[in-house]
This record gives C-alpha cells, structure tokens and sequence, in this order.
C-alpha cells in the first residue's frame, strides 16, 4: 500500500503539518497550487472573498499523484470551511483513490463548525475520515505530537483495513 500526502498551504504552516506526516508515514508529498492567493494583504482578502462566496477555482497538483492506494489531504482552515484551493480540487479530481485522513491548521479563531460537513463528505463509503485540526500555536508543541500520535494511529488502521478489502477483491 502507497500513499501520498496532498496539501495546500498559502503561507506555509500547513505545509510544515504535511512535512512532519509525511516523514512519519514514509511518503510523499503533493503540492495544490494557484497563482490566485499570494502570501500577502491582498491574497489575504480574496482568499476571504472567495471563501464566503464557496467559489471554486482551477487549482493544479503538483508532482501527480500517481499509483497511490490512499491519500491524506491538508489545508488552511478559511473562513471556517476547508480552504477554496483544497475545495476546488477535491471537486474536480477525477481519481477515487480514498482520502483516509484530513489535516488543517486554523488561526485558533471561532468553531470550524462549516468543515465537520465538508471533511464528512470526503471519506470513501461515507466513513468520515479522521481529521487532524491544528492551530498555529500548537504546531511544534508536546500538545500536537501527542495528536499526531492518534491521528496516526487511526490512519494507519484504516489502511489496514483498505489493504484487507483490496486483498478480498483481489481474491473474489
Ligand atoms: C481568508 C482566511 C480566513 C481564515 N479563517 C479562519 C477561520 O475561520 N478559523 C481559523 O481558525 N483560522 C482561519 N484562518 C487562519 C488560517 O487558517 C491559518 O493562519 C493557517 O494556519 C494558515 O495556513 P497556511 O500557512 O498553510 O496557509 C484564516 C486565514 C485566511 C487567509
């Protein structure tokens, strides 16, 4: 079973969330980009925009996922929906290879009540997948590691359990 991870990262701390799973899990990683949100006030404010407004947009991944088995996918919490980029892209891939885990970092500011419904959506057979939901402060704290702790754990059961259902297909 190969898996890659898949990240958004406007400013760069999901994507340091994505380089700490991606050397516990031994696996790449995939870049979601768009030139639309740069780093600064003004990718600040369409990034708000476009998030309020639920729009999506053309996004491109980067290296192509390819041969993969199952997939973690992270990004930025925006307004309190999953980033439009990781939005945009989820509605447009063509593949099903499972998502088995969702990451997202978030500024610490009000409930992520709107994600719950979108990272519901994602999981394959309507199993919600396990979601890993860091804020800034909490990145590089004893507190995260022991949460990726569990978010591992319950990764890597569910790969297992991807794995067995592959072999039973296989075997059928
Ligand atoms: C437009 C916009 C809206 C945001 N809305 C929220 C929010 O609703 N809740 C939250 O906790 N953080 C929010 N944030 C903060 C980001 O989620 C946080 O800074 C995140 O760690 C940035 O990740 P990145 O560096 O990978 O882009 C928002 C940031 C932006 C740009």
């Amino acid at each position: 079973m190969t898996g890659r991870i898949i990240v958004y990262s406007r400013t760069g701390t999901t994507s340091r969330l994505a380089e700490a799973l991606a050397a516990r899990f031994s696996v790449p990683i995939s870049r979601i980009a768009t030139a639309r949100y740069g780093s600064g006030a003004l990718g600040y404010a369409r990034a708000g925009f476009d998030s309020l407004r639920q729009v999506k947009l053309p996004v491109t991944l980067s290296p192509a996922v390819g041969a993969a088995d199952w997939v973690l996918l992270g990004g930025p919490i925006w307004t309190s929906y999953l980033s439009t980029p990781v939005r945009s892209y989820l509605e447009a891939r063509t593949d099903d290879i499972p998502i088995l885990g969702v990451f997202t970092t978030g500024g610490g500011q009000g409930e992520p009540d709107n994600i719950e419904g979108q990272i519901k959506a994602i999981g394959p057979n309507g199993a919600t997948p396990p979601w890993l939901a860091l804020t800034r402060e909490q990145l590089d704290t004893a507190e995260a590691t022991v949460m990726m702790d569990a978010f591992e754990a319950e990764v890597r059961s569910r790969i297992e359990q991807a794995g067995a259902a592959q072999a039973t297909r296989r075997d059928a």
